[in-house]
């Protein structure tokens, strides 16, 4: 193998550039040169294709920082038709005439689905990233769990799991973690303690939106921040018990602090936060709104005279607040254990493709016996019978229904990720720069500008 291609895909992480990093750094030590393509699939849907070549002479560009959020190369959410034989075939033949012999790509599950029409035409691996922590598997017979329903409008197939018989063991894991999440829920966590103080302050009820589509990973993530309750989709939302819970905890402290994922359900299934029913290029539902939806109820539920009783504001409407941490939580520096291990599955994706190994997926492990590896699985073993991949779901034992709360096992399974997720470099950098003399003086220089000049076309 001499030349590879790298693109990332879908929404942006903190970790793509460390991602990057890492495998470019692997292909400079088995002098194979890297191509960065533009934007995702997008580039190769292009006829002009382009590019950056990412190690000339096998040494890193400089404008590729591990350090900084984002990715160099852009993204975007295109989807590749598995159908679309006409496409495809120009795409291999681009990647032909520029010699590139195997392609990265650095994505989550949707980036997994359009891998495989191009896994039959030349070697693919995958290296995941997503804030949202759903590549990967609860256990390995996970995907033949799957039913699926034909809508009533025969317009096509719901799929849903059965419940399951397996007993569930954190390192039976499949991608036990996926870079990305981790910096994601540095921020939201943080978000939830800056927004305490100011509702204990106005005796208010705080209902805090963190990201993450239909797995609650992020706000279980978000229980480091210590909010009273945390609401998430795997779950269903039981608003009675929520009622009584959140004026237990008002009766008590004068502020309630509510954490919802973006995806969470009602008790019929239906979303709370899609407000406009639109889906983006690659199918995945917009959820917009969750948190209002749940504003509006506890309005309705607790009433006016609740919080007039107790003199502590006029209304439910004023008492009764909602804030979204939003794509903060997709931004800006990856702290330590995004950059270490986003590089380590770069790395290992560059390896695998090397030995062979088309259509794999880089993946990190965990067990108590070891702790975190690097590791790899077959794209295929992400499949069910009808070779979809899902979205994973937060294992419903990571979360306890009684109490809105994370479980002991949820503990269980974030504090191997988090307890030594920060690195000292990653203090010492926010004193270094938050308030820097230069951030005043200099207007924000953007690698855009720099990586433009370096854009190649076929
Ligand atoms: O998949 C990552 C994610 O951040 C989700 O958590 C969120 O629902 C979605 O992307 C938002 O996408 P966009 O940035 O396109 O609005």
């Amino acid at each position: 193998m001499k030349r590879i291609g790298i693109l990332t895909a879908g929404g942006d992480t903190p970790a793509l550039n460390a991602t990057i990093h890492g495998a470019v750094a692997r292909a400079n030590q088995l002098s194979i040169e890297a191509y960065g393509f533009i934007k995702g699939y997008n580039s190769l849907y292009n006829e002009r294709i382009p590019h950056v070549h990412l190690n000339p002479l096998f040494q890193e560009i400089p404008e590729l920082d591990p350090t900084k959020g984002g990715t160099i190369l852009g993204s975007s959410r295109d989807y590749v038709d598995p159908d679309d034989d006409e496409a495809l075939s120009k795409i291999t033949q681009k990647l032909h005439r520029l010699k590139v012999d195997g392609l990265v790509c650095i994505g989550g599950d949707g980036t997994l689905n359009g891998l495989q029409p191009l896994a039959d035409r030349i070697p693919v691996v995958l290296a995941p990233k997503t804030i949202d922590n759903d590549l990967g598997l609860n256990y390995r017979s996970e995907p033949d769990e799957y039913i699926r329903c034909e809508r009533h409008d025969r317009s096509g197939f719901d799929y849903r799991m059965k419940p399951s018989r397996i007993e569930f063991h954190l390192d039976h894991m499949i991608n036990y973690v996926t870079p990305g999440f981790v910096t994601a829920v540095f921020v939201s966590s943080q978000g939830v303690q800056r927004i305490r103080t100011t509702a204990e302050s106005h005796r208010r009820i705080a209902i805090i939106e963190v990201m993450g589509r239909h797995s609650g990973y992020i706000a279980l993530g978000s229980s480091y921040g210590q909010p009273d309750i945390t609401l998430v989709p795997e779950h269903p939302l039981d608003l009675e018990l929520l009622v009584d819970r959140v004026k237990e905890m008002y009766d008590l402290q004068k502020n309630v602090v509510i954490v919802c994922g973006e995806g969470i359900v009602d008790e019929a299934g239906r979303d709370l936060g899609d407000e406009e029913s639109s889906t983006d290029p690659s199918g995945n539902k917009v959820l917009k709104g969750a948190s209002e939806a749940l504003r509006q109820l506890l309005i309705k539920k607790m009433g006016d005279d609740y919080f007039a009783s107790y003199r502590r504001g006029n209304s439910a409407n004023e008492a009764i607040f909602t804030r979204k941490v939003g794509h903060t939580q997709r931004g800006g520096r990856p702290i330590f254990f995004d950059r270490f291990y986003g590089a380590h599955l770069g790395g290992k994706a560059v390896d695998l493709l090397v030995e062979g190994r088309n259509n794999a997926v880089a993946t990190i492990q965990w067990s108590a016996a070891k702790g975190f590896w690097v590791d790899s699985f077959h794209s295929n073993g992400f499949r069910d019978r009808w070779g979809h991949i899902h979205a994973r779901k937060m294992h419903p034992s990571f979360y306890d229904s009684n109490n809105l709360k994370l479980s002991t096992m949820g503990r269980e399974y974030l504090q191997p990720i988090f307890t030594h997720a920060i690195g000292h470099d990653d203090l010492e950098h926010q004193r270094n720069t938050t308030f820097a003399a230069s951030s005043l003086l200099m207007p924000y220089h953007s690698v855009n500008t720099d990586l433009n000049k370096r854009i190649n076309y076929l």
